[in-house]
């Protein structure tokens, strides 16, 4: 009587058009990734939907049942003993207690509803994978580097100040980035989610405050602890939680005032962080030489007969060094040609080294080689501009940054040189396209050189990181600022040194 209308094969069909295979885990640092969690999302809200219906019609059947033997109660108390002399009753309710109630209990015990439910989200899981813990951290991690780099402050953050579509945060999320901060030894971003946390919690409603304050205050007063204020630490709690209460915060607070104060660690500060800062912030340096006036753009048709009839729009960002960028090189038709190309590998996030999860380069990335068409007129047209040979040319890499995605300032040079690159040679050059606009912030920045290009669809930078005489330009440190707002990506190839001695010869100036 109590019919399985819930079957796993439809569910898994249903399923299975959507699925796209997803690598495992760490999706935050692409705008992709976000998309395929979406999807996970959805297939979620199916499968769940569909459980409560199911579950719903089999507790309407139960509901029946019990109002139907109710009924026959009723009917027997009326007729008495006159009801019992007709076998068909006695036959019923046999059955009912042998057969009906026998099945109800079983299906409560082993529900095959919520078996199917399961089955579905393990599936749905596998096959496009959770995100986990390391995820959630790397967001938060990503929002104190924006703070950093932008200088927000929690509370503007999250009062979506700084964004252009309107996004605010609630205590609760406040709270929880603070914990993952605290969790990952980030005590001074934590305090400050912490605090924001607490004074948004205060004008909840009173219920709210009394369910969770304690929460706060215990996190408070453990970020205090590792940053060395004690006392702070113990006010807090000792203010907050009753004397002849059996919280657990009685407990925090008794292990806070035996613990032994530790000196917090001092800051890595980077020599470079200052200068970079304000260049990703789109702001210039204060110069202690003139600004060079002689700094221009102009319109360069004779380089190659591939500009006879486009000529090149150059603008010089910086002279010795030179760093060129040259605008409207690609088309929004071609861009997606480099897309659909890159679409067709596996992502391989650059996060990951060994097991560890690094800070200094969250994207995700692939390396094409040039063999499509698209790829064929991209390494001529880069031959074309650079003036270089393109024979030792490495994959070109197409680099995804998500919200929060960056590159810490580096070098492209190679400090020694192995294995290929020995006949390819050190990276002379750097070719990097824009292959999207960004809306806020990833920004390309070069700390010593006081210079900093915003990303345009279709640009591309280029300059060179070796000196005439090969010697490596230490001055071309250069950073990818991380991403405020939207999605950054980009595509780097690297022209090495070997065949350009004819291209790009030395000079008796051994620093020009
Ligand atoms: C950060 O912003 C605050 C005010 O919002 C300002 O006082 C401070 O100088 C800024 N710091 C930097 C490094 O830009
Ligand atoms: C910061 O920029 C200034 C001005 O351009 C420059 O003189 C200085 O060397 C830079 N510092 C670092 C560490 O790059």
């Amino acid at each position: 009587m109590f019919e399985q209308s819930f079957s796993v094969v439809s569910i898994l069909l249903l399923c299975s058009s959507l699925c796209i295979s997803a690598v495992n885990g760490e999706f935050y640092s692409s705008a992709d990734k976000m998309m395929e969690l979406e999807n996970l999302e959805k297939e979620l809200v199916i499968a769940t939907r569909n459980f409560l219906t199911d579950q719903e019609k089999q507790l309407d059947e139960y509901r029946s049942f019990v109002a139907r033997v109710k009924r026959e109660h009723e009917v027997a108390e009326q007729q008495g003993d006159d009801y019992w002399e007709l076998p068909l009753n006695t036959f019923r309710l046999t059955r009912r207690l042998v057969e009906d109630w026998e099945k109800l209990h079983a299906q409560l015990e082993d529900n095959p509803i919520t078996n199917t439910y399961q089955v579905v989200v393990d599936f749905v899981a596998k096959e496009l994978g959770f995100p986990e813990l390391d995820d959630l951290r790397g967001i938060a991690r990503g929002f104190v580097r924006l703070q950093k780099t932008y200088n927000i402050s929690a509370s503007d953050f999250a009062a979506g100040t700084e964004f252009s579509t309107g996004t605010f945060f609630l205590w609760r999320d406040c709270y929880e980035i603070g914990v993952h901060l605290y969790d990952q030894a980030d005590y001074k971003a934590a305090l400050e989610w912490l605090i924001l946390a607490y004074d948004m919690l205060e004008e909840a409603d009173i219920e709210e405050v009394k369910k969770f304050n304690l929460d706060v205050l215990e996190y408070l007063a453990l970020t205090y602890i590792e940053l060395g204020e004690k006392q702070m630490a113990v006010d807090i709690l000792a203010d907050a939680v009753p004397e002849d209460s059996s919280l657990p915060a009685l407990h925090t607070l008794k292990y806070l005032e035996k613990r032994t104060e530790k000196c917090p660690d001092q800051e890595e500060e980077m020599d470079w962080r200052a200068n970079y800062t304000i260049l990703c912030q789109g702001k210039h340096l204060p110069r202690n030489e003139p600004e060079d006036k002689t700094l221009r753009c102009y319109r360069d048709s004779k380089r190659h007969p591939f500009f006879r009839l486009a000529p090149l729009n150059v603008e010089e960002a910086h002279r010795n060094p030179d760093i060129h960028v040259y605008h409207g090189v690609l088309s929004d038709v071609q861009i997606e040609e480099i897309y659909v190309a890159a679409e067709d590998k596996t992502k391989v996030r650059s996060t990951l080294h060994g097991n560890r999860v690094s800070d200094i380069r969250v994207s995700q990335q692939v390396w094409l080689n040039y063999d499509t068409p698209i790829m064929e007129w991209l390494k001529r047209l880069t031959g074309a501009i650079s003036g270089l040979d393109m024979h030792y040319d490495e994959l070109m890499q197409v680099a995804d940054y998500g919200i929060g995605g960056q590159y810490t300032p580096h070098w492209d040079y190679m400090s020694s040189l192995s294995g290929e690159y020995e006949l390819m040679g050190n990276r002379i050059a750097t070719v990097m396209y824009y292959l999207s606009d960004v809306e806020q912030g990833g920004y390309t920045v070069f700390p010593q050189l006081n210079v900093f290009l915003q990303p345009i669809k279709g640009s591309m930078v280029m300059w060179h990181n070796q000196l005439r005489s090969l010697e490596n330009d230490e001055r071309t440190f250069h950073a990818g600022c991380p991403v405020l707002e939207g999605f950054k990506r980009i595509s780097n190839i690297w022209v090495h040194s070997t065949r350009q001695e004819f291209l790009r010869p030395c000079t008796l100036n051994k620093n020009e």
